[in-house]
This record gives structure tokens, sequence and C-alpha cells, in this order.
């Protein structure tokens, strides 16, 4: 049953009409537990609430289905935009980014140049600029834009490594030659078992082993879980090999386990809490539902509420 409600759910993150549809009215169906708002000021208030708690953010402007130049160059303009409301405002945020909105389906050359469009700014502002890992078909392409950009501009940019990924490791070993500022992730694509562990257990597995690799290759890990056993993991060992609390920290998203966010925060870790915000929320909300279908339950609710 979890596994049919997932599937469809990410099925339904697929669809363009919805996705049409939901901009034209707002966030709606409980989404606002999940997206900071339509608009960047919006994002800017939540995230002003975070840290005034003690948690910073890492601020993501939503798209999808970019398909023309055109709104590959908006989308890049809003991630300048978002940088620059960030440093104006003095929260406390990172920005986190998809390559595909800024054109990657349409070529590499296009997101290189809407890439370092955005580095420029952030470099000049002292930001940090995290590109997300998307699906598998972009894997590839997207390690190679980053150790592009990471000689071009150093810290100001990190990755996605993906547990679920059988290549994972390699990757990891491969990179350590950059140092690189890795955010380790589970992995949220459905992908094919030719390429992806397909049990829970292995993908939690590989991401310990993962976490461990890369601390120990003396880089900067940002562990991205609402998982207890992980983040109990990670205390235990960053403990044991006496790994300081600078060199990693604990992610979660808008709106998931805000409790657990707080006691991390309150214990002294760095909690960074992924804010995303925009019109195109429709998606984003679809992959969080698939994720825990239990969710569902909120979106029943605020139907009756509205
Ligand atoms: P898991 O799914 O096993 O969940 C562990 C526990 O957390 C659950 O039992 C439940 O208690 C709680 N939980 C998890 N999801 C929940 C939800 N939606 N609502 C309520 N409770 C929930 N993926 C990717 O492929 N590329 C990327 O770039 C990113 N980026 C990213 C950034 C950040 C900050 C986070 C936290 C996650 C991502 N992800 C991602 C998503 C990631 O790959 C993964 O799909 C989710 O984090 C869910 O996996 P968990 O590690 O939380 O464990």
């Amino acid at each position: 049953m979890e596994t049919m409600m997932r599937n469809a759910f990410l099925y339904l993150s697929k669809n363009r009409m919805a996705n049409r549809t939901a901009k034209r009215y707002g966030l709606k169906f409980g989404a606002k537990r999940f997206v900071a708002g339509v608009q960047i000021a919006d994002a800017i208030q939540a995230i002003r609430e975070l840290n005034s708690r003690g948690i910073v953010a890492t601020l993501d402007h939503l798209g999808e289905f970019i398909s023309t130049e055109k709104e590959a160059a908006d989308a890049a303009d809003y991630c300048i935009r978002t940088l620059e409301a960030i440093a104006e405002s003095g929260v406390r945020s990172h920005l986190s980014l998809k390559m595909t909105q800024l054109g990657l389906d349409i070529s590499e050359e296009l997101c290189l140049k809407h890439m370092r469009m955005i580095l420029d700014i952030a470099r000049k502002n002292a930001q940090f600029v995290r590109i997300d890992m998307e699906d598998y078909a972009h894997n590839e392409v997207s390690l190679r834009i980053f150790k592009t950009l990471r000689e071009e501009y150093g810290e100001t940019v990190g990755l996605v490594i993906q547990a679920y990924l059988y290549k994972s490791l390699d990757d990891i070993a491969d990179l350590a030659t950059y140092k690189p500022n890795l955010r380790l992730v589970k992995g949220a694509y459905k992908e094919s078992s030719e390429v992806a562990y397909p049990d829970k257990a292995d993908v939690d597995k590989n991401f310990m082993v993962m976490i461990e690799e890369h601390l120990k290759n003396g880089c900067y890990a940002a562990v991205a879980t609402h998982d207890d056993n992980i983040i109990a993991h990670v205390k235990r060992f960053v403990q044991e090999q006496q790994i300081p609390n600078s060199q990693f920290e604990f992610q979660m998203l808008y709106g998931i386990r805000t409790q657990a966010q707080q006691e991390l925060a309150n214990e002294g870790y760095t909690m960074r809490v992924y804010v995303p915000y925009g019109d195109d929320w429709y998606g984003y909300f679809m992959r969080r539902l698939a994720e825990r279908p239990a969710n569902v339950w909120f979106v029943l609710k605020s139907m009756f509420k509205s």
C-alpha cells in the first residue's frame, strides 16, 4: 500500500497540467507546512524566525519543467535575486539550486553560463551555493560541472551525493582531492536497481559508510536526514574520531521534524533547514507526500478547513 501511494505521488509530481493549475491558486492543500511562501519576503521572514531560534537555512526558489532558454534565464535571475535578498536582509542562509532549472537539459554550456553568473554574485557577497543532485540521468554531468566550478570558485560552491547509488562511494573518493563541502542524502528519485540499492537497509548502510569516509577525508559534511538512527550514528562517530562540530552540520527540510531540528540546535550542532519558496510548489509538495504518505492526513485536514 505504502509503495503504491509513493509511486502515485511521484507520478502526480510530474503532472504538468496540475503544476500549471497549482501556480495560479497559491499555496493550497496544506502545502504551507512544507513551503515557506510564494514571495521571497515570505521566505526571508521564515528564515528570520528560524535564525531567532539558532537554526540556519538554505533557501531554494522552486521551479519545475524548464524547456526554453528564456525560462532558464528567468530561473538564474531568481537565484541572483534570492542571493541579493539574503545579503540585504542579513539572514543566515545559503542558496540551494537545481541545475535543470538553469537549462542543463538545453545545453551544458547554457547551464554553466548561468551557474557562473550566480556564483559571481555569491562570491562577491561571501555566500555559499549548493547544487542539489537530481535523478541518475543528470548525475555524471552534475559531477563534471561541479568539478569545473569548484576549481573556479573554490569554497563558494558545494554538491549533493546520494547514498542509494552504487557509485556514490567511488564518487566520494574521486572528489576527495577537491576537499568538497558535500551534502549527503539517501536519495529522493525513483531509480532502477541497475544503478541504485533497492533495499532501504542497504541505502542506510551505504549512507553511514559514505558519511564516515567523507569525514575521515577531512572534508565538510552536511548530513541531510530526518532519520534518528543515522543522526545518532553520526554523533557517536564524530565523538569517537574527535571530529569537531565545525566539520559537519545536520540538515532537514522545512516543516519536517521541527522539534528534532530544535533539539539538535540546542545541543550545539549546526542545524540547517532547507527552505523552499515560490509559486512552483506543486511538484516539491507531491514528492514530500511520496516520502511519507502519512502526511496525506495533513492534506485531508487542510482541505476540510478551507
Ligand atoms: P527516511 O526517509 O528513512 O526517513 C526517516 C524518518 O524521518 C521517517 O521514519 C520519518 O520519521 C521522518 N521523515 C522522513 N521524511 C518525512 C516527511 N516527508 N515527513 C515527515 N517525516 C518524515 N534528495 C536528493 O535526491 N537530492 C538532493 O539534493 C536532496 N537534498 C536534500 C536536502 C535536505 C536538507 C534534505 C533533508 C533532504 C534532501 N534530499 C535530497 C532528500 C533525501 O534524499 C531523502 O529523500 C529525504 O531526506 C528522506 O530521507 P531521510 O534521510 O529523511 O530518511
